[in-house]
């Protein structure tokens, strides 16, 4: 096995973004670009990841320490160039006898996958050279391997110029190619697998005499090549994972891509996702199988979902937990909520904030339920708030109950205990405890706890006045003569 020391280039401006934000931190399906190149090189690497860091790299340093632990920063000053990115990072390789995998943080859609095969190839070329040296004593040098691919339109990459043999001889970037060199259109993919030792020398012997005034890194072909040490491509079959992202319609068009991935990993393991092209699942999401989710969903975060759950039409469920069988009706919104077998949610329900959601229970329409536990087979069907609730077995909650839980300084527990029966339009100023089996007038503003088996109710004497109507009418007639 090839040793393998990944860099990665991430200190560049970003300037055709036009963001305050450095481009290597613009989130695809809620992780940042880097995400991506990060995770799809960590699993040939040796030890540590290094990432070149530069524009805004307080920012950038951020976003990659929160998932990246064994990742180590290299500070380029001034965005000089590609080559200049690299030299950056040479303390951090400058005793190493392996291979440096370098690829800009800008391909988001490269995969493992590839990235082994590369070094696969690597290593037979490698092999296969040391034994020409050793058997027919031909003085030739593997430099290091170069991923590209052909494209329909080659504009903005750096051409692959190679010999009869298949040796690349050199890249030219767009801005430097000559009118026949701009009709290669086989790219260089900004991924390159080069022997420590004589990348250090190459970079050392480049110059920024080019069309931008830049330190290319693509120069070191040229000059390795002129001392018999050779680069070969790696020919990547889907040039799709080679794409390089510079503005924000690539970007849009990489996550439509990354999206297809996921969606479709989750339907051959068994997920029903309809009218896919309108669903969004972030890459952390757990699903089960049997699970169907309907148009215009979205899944976020570390959520789970359980085998047969049902997700209807629009709802959106972040960083949740949701059992077996569950069904969520349409138009509902779930958060840091976790939500129990065979509960019903919606249609145009609102859950958020650690609320716990039993086994059976029913949450309707137009109810919100916020850091509140609610037992099993308990319903609140219809236009309810609960909130700071700890509710037990079997309630009822009628439609328009509030539980009060905010004096304007503080939030106070209510408790509604087992097979409690809320009456509709019920105002519980917490704190407060409705007793087991208690009752609630409808339309009550219950400022004191009940007891277990108790009827509550609070209301103003209802007056039926006769003939009011008729007593009013006359008058109005009277006013008027
Ligand atoms: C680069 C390649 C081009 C290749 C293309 C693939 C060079 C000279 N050209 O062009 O051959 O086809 O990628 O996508 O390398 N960066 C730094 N420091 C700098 C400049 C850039 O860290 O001083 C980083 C950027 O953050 C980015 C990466 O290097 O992640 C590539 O830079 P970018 O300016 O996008 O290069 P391209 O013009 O796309
Ligand atoms: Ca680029």
């Amino acid at each position: 096995m090839l040793k393998i020391k990944p860099v990665i280039l991430a200190a560049g401006k970003g300037t055709r973004f036009k963001s305050k934000k450095p481009k290597v931190i613009h989130k695809i399906l809620g992780k940042p670009m880097l995400w991506y190149v990060i995770n799809a090189v960590s699993p040939l690497a040796l030890d540590d990841v290094i990432v070149v860091v530069g524009n805004q790299r307080e920012l950038v340093i951020e976003e990659v320490k929160k998932f990246c632990k064994n990742c180590k920063f290299a500070y380029q000053k001034e965005q000089l160039g590609t080559a200049d990115a690299v030299l950056s990072s040479y303390e951090y390789w400058k005793n190493f006898d392996g291979y440096i995998i370098i690829i800009n943080g800008d391909t988001p859609l490269i995969t493992s996958e590839t990235l082994k095969k590369a070094t696969e190839y690597l290593e037979k070329l490698v092999n296969y050279s040391q034994k020409r040296k050793k058997d027919l004593h031909i003085d030739e040098d593997i430099a290091g391997i170069i991923l590209t691919t052909k494209v329909d339109n080659p504009y903005g990459y750096g051409r692959i110029v190679k010999d009869k043999g298949g040796v690349i001889q050199k890249i030219v970037e767009e801005k430097d190619a000559s009118f026949e060199e701009k009709k290669i259109n086989e790219i260089n993919s900004g991924i390159y697998l080069v022997y420590a030792p004589y990348l250090a020398q190459a970079l050392k012997k480049i110059s920024n005499d080019n069309a931008q005034g830049e330190y290319y890194l693509t120069d070191i072909v040229e000059v390795l090549n002129q001392e018999d040490k050779k680069f070969y491509p790696y020919y990547v079959e889907n040039p799709q994972e080679l794409e390089g992202v510079n503005d924000r319609w690539q970007l849009s068009k990489a996550e439509k891509i990354l999206q297809e991935r996921i969606l479709k990993q989750h339907a051959l393991n068994g997920v029903s996702i309809h009218n896919p092209s309108t669903v969004y699942i972030e890459p952390d999401v757990k699903i089960e199988q049997d699970v169907e989710i309907f148009q215009g969903c979205s899944l976020k975060g570390n959520t789970v979902i359980g085998e047969d759950t049902v997700i209807h039409e629009n709802c959106v469920i972040s960083n949740s937990v949701i059992a077996n069988g569950v069904e969520i009706l349409p138009n509902s919104v779930i958060e840091d909520s976790t939500i129990e077998e065979k509960a019903q949610i919606g249609p145009f329900a609102r859950i958020r904030n650690n609320a716990k959601v039993g086994k059976n229970v029913s949450i309707g329409n137009f109810v919100e339920v916020k850091n509140s536990i609610i037992d099993e087979s308990t319903a609140a069907k219809h236009l309810t708030y609960l909130g700071d609730a700890e509710i037990g077995k079997n309630v009822n909650i009628g439609a328009g109950t509030i539980t009060c839980n905010y004096d304007g300084v503080n939030k106070h527990k209510t408790v509604i205990k087992d097979n409690a029966f809320i009456g509709s339009d019920t105002m519980l100023v917490a704190p407060i405890t409705v007793g087991e089996n208690a009752y609630t007038g409808s339309g009550s503003v219950i400022t004191k706890d009940i007891p277990d088996n108790a009827l509550a109710v609070e209301r103003a004497p209802l007056k039926i006045i006769p003939d009011y109507a008729k007593r009013k009418k006359g008058k109005k007639k009277d006013e008027s003569c």
